[in-house]
């Protein structure tokens, strides 16, 4: 007799798993069936393919109109509350851009969108692919090629917001001339190299250009065409991607709605001057809230201050950040234990508990950096003293990462003990039957495996435990 209702089978693998994955490869066909190993990660990076694209082809519309340098004119153009105002040329042609070029605010906006989607890509797909630990063996050059993407990405988009020379430019040029005086000993040459003299100089405008429009657009273009392994000959046949239609219309979209970095609102960079309110693209977030919540040390050296408040937040997040990302792939075997045997339930990201808990820790204290970024924002809006908002973030970027990588543990394997039960027992329907002596006892369905080359299909529904003393699920504790 049954008592009670049916309750739908486990996610991970079963029968509604697989409808979904089939409605999905439906919903985005060709990019997605391209690479089996995962296909979202394989829609994040012809995501970012893409952007990139529309990144260079607007960029390449820019070029005729902008002016690379930093010579100072008086400005007398179409947005009259700057009129009368000394300007350099890139700034004034950065603003006839915006106002007196047809459609050259769109494009900029455009240009803009691209270059932050690309970056939000290469995020994702990072993200997805650590989650999924799609990075040992022959993946591992592909991962490394996204690591690396990533920098290369934000250094394209850093440096293409320098072109301006509007106020925030011009505040993240100070940020970085701090950051490279506090080099110890080469320090100030390094400076005085790239921007030819004392900042700002005259000349870092023109050469922040040529990195921007060639030496990264190539570098990234490289690594972009080595991931995807396109040919470099044209196909004779070329199968449109529905994922390029609709990564340009979502970028046009963005453009024509959502303004951009309005330089004419902040206005044009004065050493004096420093915008209030105005914020880094998102992913410079977390190097800024690095900055802001370092406390000033400083140690004199043989006579020589050592500014390690600025030595510090400037280079070890980043470099930390990136140099872990790129060798976690090597170090992943000895974090989580070896590989998942082979022939049970397919891994899902909670499965090696420690990789998940060290990408959650690392995702928690990104994003407390990232916030931490907002530390004065956070202080006007709600009101606090902004000593106790950066005291608090302290607090919270030192014990988060860690606290956030217990939790993260726990709750991976208390959901991997639930797989290894159903492995072992099978599901529970939430059928409830009554039993010869009376009692009740509820229905357990076999869990779906992954069927190994030649393994035996599933066995039929049993209302006995399906494995006794089976094979465990991989928890990464082994
Ligand atoms: C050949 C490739 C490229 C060319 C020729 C190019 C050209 C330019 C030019 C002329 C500007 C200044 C115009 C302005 O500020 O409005 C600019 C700005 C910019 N570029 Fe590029 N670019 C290229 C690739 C890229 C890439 C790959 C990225 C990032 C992934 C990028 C991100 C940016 C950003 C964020 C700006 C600031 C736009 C703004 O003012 O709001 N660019 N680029």
């Amino acid at each position: 007799m049954v008592v009670a209702g049916r309750r739908n089978p486990p996610r991970s693998g079963g029968p509604a798993a697989g409808r979904l994955a089939a409605g999905t490869r439906r919903l985005v066909p060709g990019a997605l069936r391209r690479d089996p190993q995962d296909r979202w990660a394989a829609v994040f990076g012809r995501i970012a393919g893409y952007s990139f694209a529309v990144a260079v082809v607007s960029g390449v519309l820019l070029l005729p109109f902008f002016r690379p340098s930093m010579a100072t004119v008086v400005y007398h153009g179409s947005y009259s509350k700057l009129d009368g105002v000394p300007v350099s040329q890139a700034y004034r042609s950065v603003l006839a851009i915006s106002f007196d070029v047809r459609g050259g605010l769109l494009i900029r906006q455009v240009h803009h969108w691209s270059a932050d989607l690309f970056v939000a890509a290469i995020c994702l797909r990072l993200l997805r692919v650590f989650f999924r630990g799609r990075f040992c063996g022959r993946a591992l050059p592909d991962w490394l090629i996204w690591v690396t993407l990533l920098p290369l990405g934000m250094l394209a988009t850093y440096t293409g917001t320098l072109l301006s020379d509007d106020g925030l430019s011009g505040g993240s040029l100070s940020v970085d001339t701090g950051v490279l005086l506090s080099v110890p000993v080469i320090g100030t040459h390094l400076v005085f190299a790239i921007f030819g003299g004392a900042p700002p100089g005259h000349q870092i405008i023109g050469r922040d250009y040529w990195v921007h429009i060639l030496v990264l657009p190539a570098l990234a273009g490289a690594l972009l065409l080595a991931s995807f392994r396109l040919p470099l000959r044209w196909p004779r046949r070329v199968r449109l991607d529905p994922l390029l239609p609709f990564t340009c219309a979502v970028l046009v979209l963005l453009g024509a709605i959502a303004q951009i970095n309005p330089v004419w609102l902040i206005g044009p960079y004065q050493p004096g001057s420093i915008s209030a309110g105005a914020a880094p693209d998102w992913y410079m977030g977390f190097l800024d809230g690095g900055l802001r919540l370092m406390p000033a040390w400083e140690l004199s050296l043989a006579g020589h201050p050592l500014a390690l408040g600025v030595l510090i937040a400037g280079l070890v997040p980043p470099g930390l950040f990136f140099t872990a990302l790129a060798l976690y792939a090597i170090a992943d075997r000895r974090i989580t234990g070896g590989r998942p045997p082979r022939g049970l339930l397919p891994p899902t990201p909670a499965d090696p508990a420690n990789r998940t808990a060290v990408g959650v820790a690392g995702v928690t204290l990104y994003g407390l950096l990232w916030a931490a970024a907002a530390n004065d924002q956070i202080a006007y809006h709600l009101q606090i003293p902004l000593y106790t908002v950066t005291w608090i973030f302290r607090v919270l970027v030192l014990a988060g990462p860690a606290l956030a990588f217990l939790f993260t543990r726990v709750i991976c394997h208390a959901l991997a003990d639930r797989r290894r039960d159903e492995e072992l027992h099978g599901w529970e329907t939430g059928r409830i039957v009554r039993n010869s002596q009376g009692g009740y006892d509820e229905i357990r369905e076999p869990a779906h495996r992954a069927a190994p080359p030649g393994a035996d299909p599933p066995g039929p529904a049993t209302a006995r435990p399906i494995v006794e003393g089976g094979p465990m699920s991989w928890t990464g504790r082994a």
